[in-house]
């Protein structure tokens, strides 16, 4: 979840690195810093804070120039943010200078190793230790070295590396963390994520791990670890320049969601031919399913609660049992999985640390692994056994919305291939899911449309310190969401509960002008949940109910309401969470947080 940007060909570097890391600073941003070539040395300028800072050291510090750079935007794992503990390191005589994104795991064994024999160390980043290995077994060849401190290390790493010996070289390698190589004119780039070098390149080639890239300004090799080289497929990226921008929103959060209506159209219409879905990725055949005792779904945040949506959509509908666990828990609690066990992995990003690992762990305990991600060649992506990629395009803001809206759709779609392929669910059943799937982009638009009268609820409530989110079944797996993205980015404390747990001890919070958000979209427990809301509201709670068009009799029980339109209460969650996602944000906007990039949060967590 850092940020690296890398250049080398005949433009001055640092306003390059700058231009990238000002469009990475959403991965991590607790400290910046770039390192420059020149005459010899290796500049280098960084510093604790916002990327701003840097900007106003560089204006100061005209030396930096060069054409050969690094640059970095960090979120502290190890090492506490500051000036020093910033990217880029340097090795103690500045042969080396090194960016990186991951965890080192065996750092301080390699650290206490490096002083033993007379290193001096100056931070307290894993990071440094690599800069200090190079130089350690430096021997005149700079692939041999690279590689010999490969063989040293363990974890995860995306690397960006300048010696002050070869200017006309600069290194990059890539194990468990991404990293792409942009193929310029007699210039070429490296980047962590894509938005960095678009408006540069929209050639690339995507790293794999254990791959080492010397990039030339002239040309690119990339070598394994036993020095062959490795013939890589340039990849052509097709994104709008704008899909990186904010396209005239004030935040990509609402770009976001207001892109929902096409990143959801585009996930599913490629899928629905001739009235079926036609999920071709997909290599699970009848016999597979059949076989199958149980389906577990291992996620993270937001990824994962669309699992728990995902849960009762696959047990209603396929009837095959489901487990849902969050990756971080899943990982290390010993569970109980073989070859008759399918194991769903949700991911945005492909690459958060947690969900990566589990999905490490099924494939070693025998099971199969599908997953459901929005990157292309993300790390979750290339060790799945399937992959069904969501199209939601990049995803810039941390709090996730469009991506979570594809991913349920993708789900849906999954729920009706299983059960098409089973029969559990008769021909005009599917036909009933298929027609309002196919409806489902145009109704999103229509409950995104009206967002004034949400910003007239969130400009009642937004100085709130404790709200609560209650539902039922499915609703209660929105309700999770809805918490969450509150939390998030508006920094409110929020719960969220299943509704008929508030009896057995959370309904003692309640108390004169508590907010609570009720969720009462799921038909079949309305009556359930209209006895909730007398609950809370005996105990002088503030109700605001999200439900469906028709049930306007729910309004001599609340206070606010937001309605959405009907659809089969399998799909209801991708329109119940559009005015959740819109509550939140305009709740976050009225206290004036930093929406795309909350405090203490990074897009991707590559780390445990
Ligand atoms: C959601 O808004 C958060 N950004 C976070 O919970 C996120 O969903 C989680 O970190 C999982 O990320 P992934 O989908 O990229 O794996």
């Amino acid at each position: 979840m850092c940020g690296i940007v890398g250049y080398i060909g005949g433009n001055q570097a640092t306003p390059i690195l700058l231009n990238g890391l000002e469009k990475l600073e959403y991965r991590g941003y607790d400290s910046a810093g770039v390192a420059v070539y020149h005459n010899n040395a290796v500049n280098v300028v960084k510093s604790k804070g916002r990327l701003k800072n840097l900007c106003d050291l560089l204006e100061q510090d005209q030396s930096v120039t060069g054409t050969l750079g690094i640059g970095h935007t960090r979120w502290a794992t190890h090492g506490e943010p500051s000036d020093i503990n910033s990217h880029p390191h340097s090795s103690e005589h500045g042969t080396f200078v090194v960016v990186h994104n991951g965890i080192i795991e065996n750092y301080l064994y390699l650290r206490d190793y490096l002083i033993g024999e007379g290193k001096h160390f100056t931070s307290e980043t894993d990071t440094e230790v690599i800069a200090q290995l190079l130089e350690y077994y430096y021997n005149g060849n700079i692939l041999d070295t690279i590689i010999k401190i490969l063989s040293k290390i363990t974890g995860a790493y995306a690397l960006g590396i300048i010696c002050k010996d070869n200017p006309d070289t600069l290194y990059a390698i890539r194990k468990d963390s991404p990293l792409i190589v942009g193929l310029g004119k007699n210039e070429n780039f490296i980047a962590s994520d894509i938005p960095a070098i678009i408006d540069k390149t929209r050639n690339i080639y995507r790293l794999n791990d254990n791959e080492i890239a010397l990039i030339k300004r002239d040309g690119v090799a990339v070598y394994n670890t036993a020095k062959e080289i490795i013939t890589k497929n340039k990849v052509y990226i097709d994104w709008d320049i704008t899909a990186a921008e904010k396209d005239g929103y004030k935040h990509f959060m609402l770009k976001e969601i207001m892109e929902q209506p096409k990143a959801v159209h585009n996930t599913i219409s490629p899928r629905l031919i001739n009235g079926q879905v036609v999920l071709d990725e997909l290599k699970l055949s009848e016999q597979d399913l059949k076989k199958l005792n149980k389906i577990v779904i291992v996620a993270c945040g937001s990824a994962y609660h669309v699992g728990v949506v995902a849960k009762y959509a696959i047990e209603k509908v396929v009837r095959i049992p489901v487990e849902i666990d969050i990756a971080s828990e899943f990982r290390y609690r010993d569970p109980i999985i073989d070859e008759h066990v399918l194991v769903l992995v949700i991911s945005q990003s492909g690459e958060t640390a947690d969900t990566l690992a589990a999905l490490r762990e099924s494939k070693k305990l025998g099971a199969r692994v599908l997953s459901i991600v929005n990157v292309v060649g993300s790390s979750i992506a290339n060790e799945s056994d399937d992959v069904l990629y969501t199209w939601a395009g990049p995803e810039i803001s941390v709090a996730t919305t469009k991506a979570y809206s594809t991913q349920l759709s993708m789900v849906y779609m999954l729920v009706l291939y299983m059960a098409d392929m089973l029969g559990t669910i008769s021909k005009q059943e599917y036909q009933t899911y298929i027609t309002d799937l196919e409806k489902l982009p145009v109704l999103i638009e229509k409950t995104i449309s009206d967002t004034k009268s949400i910003q007239a609820v969130a400009s009642k409530y937004f100085q709130y310190e404790n709200i609560f989110f209650i539902g039922r079944n499915i609703d209660y797996a929105l309700s999770l969401e809805g918490s969450l993205k509150l939390k998030e980015i508006s920094y409110i404390h929020s719960e969220a509960y299943a509704a008929g747990e508030l009896k057995h001890g959370s309904i003692s919070l309640i108390e004169d002008g508590t907010l609570v958000v009720a969720l009462a979209t799921y038909e079949a427990l309305f009556d359930k949940m209209m006895s909730n809301i007398k609950e809370v509201k005996a105990r002088g709670a503030t109700v605001l109910s999200l439900t469906t068009e028709d049930k306007i009799m729910i309004e001599s029980e609340t206070d606010e309401i937001f309605y959405i339109p009907k659809i089969n209460s399998m799909m209801l969650p991708s329109l119940a969470v559009l005015p959740l996602q819109l509550f939140a944000y305009y709740i976050a906007n009225h206290r004036d947080c930093d929406i795309d990039k909350p405090r203490n949060l990074a897009k991707s967590v590559t780390v445990e």
